[in-house]
Order: C-alpha cells, then sequence, then structure tokens
C-alpha cells in the first residue's frame, strides 16, 4: 500500500515503522524546506535584477531622449545652416552679374568725373561741395561693387603664406576714415596661409561697419594679433561705438540683413563666407552700449602641414613624382 493511499492509516503500524515513517516524512519535508528556500533566494535575486533592469532602462530611456533631443536640435541648426548657403549661393550669383555689369560703366563714371573736375573753369564753395558728394557716392558704389557684390562669389581662395602686417598697409591705404574715427593696428605679426585679396575684404568690411557704427561720434577701432594656440590666429576688431542690441546680434550674419538705411546687408555673410573658405571662423560678442568685438580664427597650419603632422606627407610627395613621371 502506498503512503498515498486513502487505506494507508486503515493499517495498524508498529511503533518502528511509525517513526521511519516520521522522520521520512520529516526529512522530505526538511528537502522542500530547502527548496522552498532555493526558490525563495533565486526569486529575490531575479527581483533585484529586475529592479536593476528596470532602472537601466530608465537610464536608456533618459539617454536616448537626450540623443533624440540633440539630433532634433543638430537637423534644425544643419537645416538652417543649409538654407543660409542656399540663399547666399543664390545671392551670390545675382551679385556677381550685378557687380559684373556695374564695373565698366562705374570706371567711365569715375575717370569722366575726374576729367571734368580738371577741366572745370571755375570751382566755387558750391561746386567743391558737388564734386566731394559726387566721390563720396562714386566710393559708395566701389565699396558695393569691389568689397561685397564682388566677394559673396562662390570660388576657391588661394592660400599663400602672407604677413598679416602686410595685409593691414593695403587695408590702411584702401579705407578712408572720417575725422571723428582711429584707427589702432597691432605692432607684432603673423604669418598667416591666407588669400590676402580676400582677406583685406573682411577687414575693410569690418572697419567700415565699425566706422558707420559710430556714425559722426568720435571712438576708437582698435586690431589686434595673436597665436591662440599652435595652430590658429586669432585677429580681434574692436571698436567703441554703440554694440549690437542682444534681440538682433544673431542675424547679422543673415544675407540681406541690415539696419542702415543705405545697406545691402551683405558685408558680413561675406566676411563669413571669405572665412569659411580659409578653414577659419569669425564671431561677434557685443553688448549695447559697449562696443562691438569681430573675432577672426584663422588656421596657421595648411593642410599640407597637417599632412606632414600624420605623416603622409612623404608618401604624397612619392606618389605625386609618380603619377607625374
Ligand atoms: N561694429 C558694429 N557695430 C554695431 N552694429 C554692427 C556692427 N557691425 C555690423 N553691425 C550690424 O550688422 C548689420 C549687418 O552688417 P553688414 O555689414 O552685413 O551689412 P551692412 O553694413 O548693413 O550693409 P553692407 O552690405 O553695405 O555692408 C548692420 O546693418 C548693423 O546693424
Ligand atoms: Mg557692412
Amino acid at each position: 500500500m502506498s503512503d498515498n493511499s486513502p487505506n494507508f492509516f486503515m493499517k495498524e503500524f508498529s511503533n518502528d515503522e511509525l517513526s521511519k515513517l516520521l522522520i521520512n516524512k520529516v526529512a522530505q519535508l526538511k528537502a522542500e524546506k530547502m527548496y522552498t528556500l532555493e526558490l525563495n533566494k533565486k526569486l529575490e535575486e531575479n527581483v533585484s535584477k529586475l529592479e536593476e533592469t528596470a532602472c537601466q532602462l530608465e537610464e536608456t530611456q533618459e539617454v536616448l531622449k537626450n540623443e533624440r533631443d540633440n539630433l532634433k536640435k543638430e537637423v534644425k541648426r544643419k537645416t538652417e545652416e543649409l538654407l543660409k548657403k542656399e540663399k547666399l549661393s543664390a545671392i551670390g550669383e545675382l551679385a556677381e552679374r550685378i557687380a559684373h555689369d556695374m564695373r565698366n560703366p562705374l570706371s567711365v563714371i569715375k575717370n569722366t568725373v575726374e576729367l571734368l573736375k580738371r577741366n572745370a573753369k571755375s570751382s566755387n564753395s558750391k561746386t567743391t561741395k558737388q564734386w566731394a558728394g559726387l566721390d563720396r557716392a562714386i566710393y559708395r558704389m566701389s565699396h558695393q561693387v569691389d568689397d561685397v557684390l564682388d566677394f559673396v562669389k562662390l570660388g576657391h581662395v588661394t592660400k599663400k603664406p602672407n604677413k598679416i602686417s602686410v595685409i593691414f598697409q593695403d587695408v590702411k591705404a584702401r579705407v578712408v576714415l572720417p575725422g571723428n574715427v582711429k584707427l589702432h593696428f597691432p605692432k607684432n605679426d603673423l604669418t598667416v596661409p591666407c588669400d590676402a585679396d580676400r582677406l583685406e575684404v573682411v577687414f575693410v568690411n569690418l572697419i567700415l561697419n565699425a566706422t558707420q557704427a559710430l556714425d559722426k561720434k568720435s571712438g576708437n577701432i582698435y586690431i589686434s594679433l595673436s597665436e591662440e594656440s599652435n595652430e590658429v590666429a586669432l585677429i580681434t576688431v574692436r571698436d567703441t561705438g554703440p554694440g549690437i542690441p542682444k534681440k538682433l546680434i544673431s542675424k547679422i550674419f543673415d544675407p540681406l540683413f541690415t539696419t542702415r538705411q543705405i545697406g545691402t546687408g551683405m558685408g558680413l555673410p561675406s566676411c563669413e563666407n571669405i572665412m569659411e573658405k580659409h578653414g577659419g571662423t569669425i564671431d561677434v560678442s557685443s553688448t549695447r552700449g559697449n562696443g562691438t568685438t569681430f573675432l577672426i580664427r584663422l588656421p596657421l597650419k595648411t593642410e599640407w602641414d597637417n599632412l606632414e603632422q600624420i605623416g603622409n606627407k612623404e608618401k604624397l610627395t612619392d606618389y605625386i613624382t609618380s603619377v607625374s613621371g
């Protein structure tokens, strides 16, 4: 008869049999208790693992959320950048054509005015004033053609080692400053791989902007030059003008943004364009009432120097020699 049979306890047991049965039962119960304890332990372990996983899941969710937010921001920034580039490129094409078409008639006007001035029989204060007005108008148009319209074009820059002091000398010769403005160039010098003509345009634009911001008030424009690191030259153009209001500062590099009645809003986008082509940057820092500083960062090394740094220059020279035969 088995232990589970319903008639099991109807059988009479001897004391020995009963104690054996009891010992077996106790052993079985102990084993079951051990098993239950083991199960409990495993369950507890699993619960804590689950809790840990839930925590990790929460953390991962948080990281993913941040990643998604960053990606959204990056996409927005890139889209804006792309739109700006497209806008600049469309304006650039048009501007290049206008600059090309304006250049010839403008030089005819310039030369004719010079001739008329020379041939003029009499000059009283009224005519002197009129000639000066005409000169200013021609100067403005030339600035638009040479410094703004023509330099939005998308061609490549030709980088050569140039002394910044030489570029500054050309800038000095090119800008006509009113008496109320004093321009201070740095005493030190640096040689930077750049397109001197294009860089000159950047400085002329920044100096003209500062002069226009100063309006008729007297003020200073300070230019500084330093090595920010082994790889970057930092040039700053600081004026003591009225500064740029906070709400406008993010717009000043947008093509066609201007606060001036006769501005085209192409000066700073052109500067930014030129700097990008140099692998450099242009930034602004300004507070209302405390002047404006433009910060220009230019790489001190060319792509060629960087190749040397990563040890590929010799290989490339060998390759070019072998190809050119
Ligand atoms: N140094 C400065 N101080 C104050 N505001 C400035 C300064 N430089 C630029 N700005 C602001 O940025 C705007 C855009 O400058 P940007 O040179 O692009 O165009 P613009 O000077 O208005 O016209 P242009 O195409 O003739 O240069 C200016 O209209 C002016 O509001
Ligand atoms: Mg300008």
